[in-house]
């Protein structure tokens, strides 16, 4: 797995710099090309040419030396397969989840779009301060892997959370996400996302109140895992992920000739879009005026684009419920044959429509249910796609 790949190992401050040049240097011996970034505190702890004696490669301590020794400021962000950071202090982790840039670390953590995994080490009451833990959510939520830390005893001579974990552990991580990022490498990935808008006049329309934040981390998290992906997106104010084929589209009529052009590639249509049920009869060519208390707007049914699309493709919908979950979901999931249903919650606070988290049960048409319990819309993301990723290596 190792072998041929490279790898960034990006070591900062803490005690546990040490065994960082372990971690260097197993990494080496299995094969991968091993760049090292160091931060200034770390090259205080260590010199760097420890790692560069083990790894046999140009050790990265500032931009400036970098630039000097012919490397530029995004060279090695584009070139990795992976980052690391071992030990990341808790000083790494926020100036990463802030999006600061002023250091090599740091811009290269920035500008990769490789997957990044994160190895804490620092004292128990900095790891449980929840400023540190917001920092790690962020960057969870943001596609991190987040490697421990460990129980054990701690530099100050305490005993507690905070430890780097086993450099085993750190290697096992690297293989897993490594194996994960290529998963669906080759695979053509059609999600939708956000609220169709059904327009009523000029200036009004019927819409619903998706963010597109679930439709999003599902296409962001596809690329990640190598997929060609193609995010149909109704509006959204959501930045478009790089990496993404993006088609915007306002109405359910648009939506479904988007997905039915994009679909006659895909191995998969995963759509988290929440599509207007129902439109206005006609659009008033005029803002309509304010005239009798009380009027009656027409409506007819929108197209059932699940329902509707054909082809040999993985097919999953959500349902987005506020009673009877399960059953009413996988009364969907047949009346749409579908392949998977992401039943989401919408009672829960914190999950559902414009929320960052996600609270969902996902269910097969073999009726298998695995309910996962609040999560980022990321991992979320990452759940379904372990089971799209899986449905692939035996297609219906
Ligand atoms: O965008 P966010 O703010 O992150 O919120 C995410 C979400 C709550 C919108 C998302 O997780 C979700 O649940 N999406 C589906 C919402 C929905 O409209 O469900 P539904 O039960 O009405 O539709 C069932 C399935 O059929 C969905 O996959 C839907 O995309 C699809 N559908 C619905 C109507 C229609 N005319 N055509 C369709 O294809």
């Amino acid at each position: 797995m190792l072998n041929d790949k490279t790898v960034v190992l990006g070591v900062s401050g803490s005690i546990a710099v040490y065994k960082a040049a372990d971690l260097a240097s197993k990494l080496t011996q299995a094969g991968a090309k091993v760049n090292v970034i160091m931060t200034e505190s770390a090259t205080r702890l260590v010199a760097p040419l420890t790692f560069h004696s083990l790894t046999d490669r140009p050790v990265v301590t500032s931009m400036w030396q970098a630039r000097e020794a012919g490397i530029g400021h995004i060279t090695l962000a584009d070139t990795a397969d992976i980052v690391v950071i071992a030990p990341a202090t808790a000083n790494t982790i926020a100036r990463l989840a802030a999006g600061i840039a002023d250091d090599m670390l740091t811009a290269t953590v920035l500008a990769t779009r490789a997957p990044v995994i994160i190895a804490p080490a620092m004292h128990t009451n900095m790891f449980r301060n929840q400023i540190t833990q917001d920092n790690l959510a962020r960057l969870r939520a943001r596609g991190f892997t987040i490697v421990g830390p460990a129980r054990g005893r701690l530099a100050s001579g305490a005993t507690g959370e905070g430890r780097l974990v086993e450099i085993g552990e750190i290697i096992d991580a690297i293989e897993k996400t490594l194996q994960k990022s290529a998963d669906l490498s080759g695979k053509r990935i059609v999600v939708t996302a956000g609220g169709t808008q059904e327009p009523i006049d000029p200036a009004r329309h019927i819409g619903n109140r998706s963010s597109g934040k679930m439709g999003f981390a599902l296409a962001e998290a596809a690329r990640d895992r190598g997929a060609e992906v193609t995010l149909i997106t109704a509006p959204s104010h959501l930045p478009e992920p790089g990496g993404v084929a993006v088609v915007r589209v306002t109405t359910a009529a648009e939506m479904k000739a988007a997905v039915a052009k994009a679909v006659k590639q895909a191995d998969a249509l995963i759509m988290a879009a929440a599509v207007a049920d129902y439109q206005p009869k006609s659009r008033a060519q005029a803002k309509i005026k304010k005239q009798s208390p009380e009027m009656t707007l027409e409506l007819v049914r929108t197209p059932d684009i699940l329902s509707e699309v054909t082809g040999s493709f993985i097919k999953v919908g959500f349902a987005a419920e506020s009673e009877d979950l399960v059953a009413n979901a996988q009364k969907k999931l047949k009346q749409k044959g579908l392949d998977l249903i992401v039943a989401n919650d919408i009672t829960e606070p914190e999950s559902g429509f414009g929320a960052d988290t996600n609270k969902v049960t996902m269910i097969d048409k073999e009726g298998n249910a695995e309910s996962l319990p609040l999560m980022s819309k990321r991992e979320v993301a990452e759940r379904i796609l372990d089971k799209v990723a899986g449905m692939g290596e035996n297609p219906p």
